[in-house]
């Protein structure tokens, strides 16, 4: 009878799993504050291919982690940076896997922002063209989803337009909107290498105060020609993603670093029940009124409803 009147189903199709590529060889580092996620290096990431392709579940996010870093993030669109080339080896040899390719700077500048830096700010509209010059390059090398996770104003229009003139028109766009200046991104600045070396992302980013300020980003986002939009994190706006999905639009939640961190962390003391923590918080963002989910859990949670009866 449960089964009957159950009103919410997670499913593997919901999901997105985020991986990290690092430029080098024989890679295979783990992320201390991340347990059980990596970064690999392009001659090793079929270890985590073949589990993504296995689990059946859609694809997964990339990032990008390369050797040089510098003011203007050359390497973010270098046709032989690290994100162009895993790309390029992931839709060869896995043409059935959707890549969604992040676009922000933050991984490839020196400073670690999403921007551009001039005399510690960062500026939104000189950042456009590059964070522009960044999808058109991934969107080249086969991804086929581009999502802006800078939190620049103005971005998706711009590189809506960019796509669109060098004839990546079908390419959509899934916008991090909703994007909140968060503690809980501290373990992927880990696994990204990507933490600011001075001030914080308060500029950009979103006060987690700001509920209405949300869904006029979400708006615009939508108005500059978003696919889908985002709300990220996920478990403390819960509110946000209720609200967003009131827009009809494709509504994606990331389940980010920290989420994840803390079920992890307290799961290894013993504290919790790993897989009943997770299966709750996957249904409480769908029941919210999200999508898709990106989650580093994925991959347990496609095995965890293999053993659902
Ligand atoms: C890059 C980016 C971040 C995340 C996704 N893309 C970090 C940040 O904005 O500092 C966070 C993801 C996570 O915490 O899992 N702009
Ligand atoms: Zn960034």
């Amino acid at each position: 009878m449960r089964r009957l009147v159950h009103e919410t189903h997670i499913s593997k199709d919901d999901l997105i799993y985020p991986i990290f590529v690092a430029e080098g060889e024989n890679i295979k580092n783990p992320v201390a504050s991340m347990p059980g996620i990596y970064q690999y290096s392009i001659d090793r990431i079929d270890e985590i291919l073949s589990e993504i392709k296995d689990s059946g579940i859609p694809g997964l996010l990339i990032f990008g982690i390369p050797k040089h870093k510098d003011e203007l993030a050359s390497g973010a669109y270098d046709e032989n940076g690290v994100t162009q080339q895993a790309i390029r080896y992931i839709k060869k040899k896995y043409p059935e896997l959707l890549v969604v390719a992040d676009v922000c700077l933050c991984e490839y500048t020196s400073h670690g922002h999403c921007g551009v830096v001039k005399e510690d700010k960062i500026l939104n509209d000189e950042t456009l063209p590059l964070l522009s010059k960044m999808a058109v390059s991934l969107a080249k090398v086969g991804a086929d989803i581009i999502a802006p996770s800078d939190m620049m104003d103005g971005r998706v229009a711009a590189i809506r337009k960019a796509l669109d003139e060098n004839g990546l028109a079908d390419i959509p766009i899934m916008a991090y909107s909703a994007k909140f200046a968060s503690a809980y991104y501290s373990p992927f600045r880990d696994a990204a290498d990507s933490a600011p070396c001075f001030g914080d992302r308060k500029t950009y980013q979103m006060d987690c105060a700001n509920g209405r300020e949300a869904l006029r980003e979400i708006a615009d986002d939508i108005s500059e020609g978003a696919d889908i939009v985002m709300v990220k994190p996920a478990l403390a706006y819960l509110d946000i993603i209720k609200e967003a999905s009131a827009y009809g639009f494709p509504l994606a939640a990331y389940n980010v670093s920290g989420e994840y961190s803390m079920v992890k962390a307290a799961a290894e003391k013993g504290f919790i029940d790993e897989k009943k923590i997770v299966m709750e918080n996957m249904i409480a963002i769908k029941r919210a009124g999200a999508d898709i989910i990106i989650t580093y859990h994925a991959l347990d949670v496609a095995k965890w409803l293999e053993e659902k009866v």
